[in-house]
């Protein structure tokens, strides 16, 4: 039975993927701060070495898949949240549980980024640079100063998929396989609460994909599913935009 990790298990796009590769015979260790198997918070380092520790703990070292769906969106507290949760609390993971993936049986691991990555700007704000260097304190400091949560968000998930990117090549050397997942606008509870929100509310509504709806969380799990499959031997180092056309319609010139 494969053994696959899940953070963000307890709801949302995490939960769909829990369902789904349950029921694909998978055995599912969910991280999430309450309903879970591991219990953690992610935004801190103490939390993300706790549920590494706790994982490895679950799986006896031994991994096969690992799924980071947790993630926070422009409604967060903070920006700085926004940086630590949905760049650091994936980096940390996929950095602390690649060795048991490297013993797993043809291991994979999957990281939901998003469409907002392609946001035009992401690349050169210079909270991108720290955060692909490692330094959580400076990146988040600079995301505060600038308090535009919409621009810290996109940002975490630039940096997220680049930082996946550049993992494609050693990880195939240790036979692990990585792909970002890249959603449009999907029926959440972050989403609902984007809608919900004075200050993006109305933008959120505005931005119809091509295809005149919003994706389901079971949408995007399937995708998944398959992703972390081993009939998805050969996908590796790729990001799959999953958005209704939503990309398409806004870069169509890039691809
Ligand atoms: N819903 C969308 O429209 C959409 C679009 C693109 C990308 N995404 C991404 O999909 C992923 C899943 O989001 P969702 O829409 O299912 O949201 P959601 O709020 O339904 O689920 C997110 C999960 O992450 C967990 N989480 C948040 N902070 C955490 C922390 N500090 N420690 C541990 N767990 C934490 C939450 O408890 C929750 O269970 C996120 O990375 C999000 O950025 C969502």
């Amino acid at each position: 039975m494969p053994v696959t990790a899940i953070t963000g298990s307890a709801s949302g796009i995490g939960a769909a993927v829990s369902a789904v590769l349950r029921a694909a015979g998978h055995r599912v260790i969910g991280i999430d701060r309450a309903n879970a198997e591991v219990l953690a918070d992610l935004s801190t380092a103490a939390g993300r070495e706790a549920a590494v520790a706790a994982v490895l703990e679950q799986c006896n070292g031994v991994l096969d898949g690992l799924v980071c769906c947790a993630g926070v969106g422009v409604t967060a507290p903070s920006c700085g949240l926004i940086l630590s949760v949905n760049y650091f609390g994936v980096s940390q993971l996929l950095d602390g549980l690649a060795g048991a993936l490297a013993k797993g049986s043809n291991p994979a691991a999957l990281v939901i980024g998003s469409v907002a990555s392609t946001q035009a700007g992401a690349e050169q704000q210079p909270m991108t640079e720290l955060m692909l260097g490692g330094d959580e304190a400076g990146a988040c400091a600079l995301a505060e100063g600038l308090a535009q949560a919409h621009v810290a968000y996109a940002c975490s998930k630039y940096a997220i998929t680049q930082q996946a990117r550049r993992l494609a090549k050693p990880w195939a050397e240790r036979g692990i396989r990585l792909n970002v997942v890249a959603p449009g606008a999907v029926q959440t509870p972050l989403h609902q609460a984007s809608l919900d929100d004075a200050r993006f509310g109305k933008a959120v509504r505005d931005f119809v994909a091509p295809l005149g709806r919003s994706g389901r969380p079971e949408e995007i799990a399937a995708l998944v599913a398959f992703l972390q499959s081993t009939q998805a031997a050969f996908i590796h180092g790729s990001v799959v935009f999953i958005d209704g056309g939503m990309d398409a319609m806004v870069r169509p010139q890039r691809f």
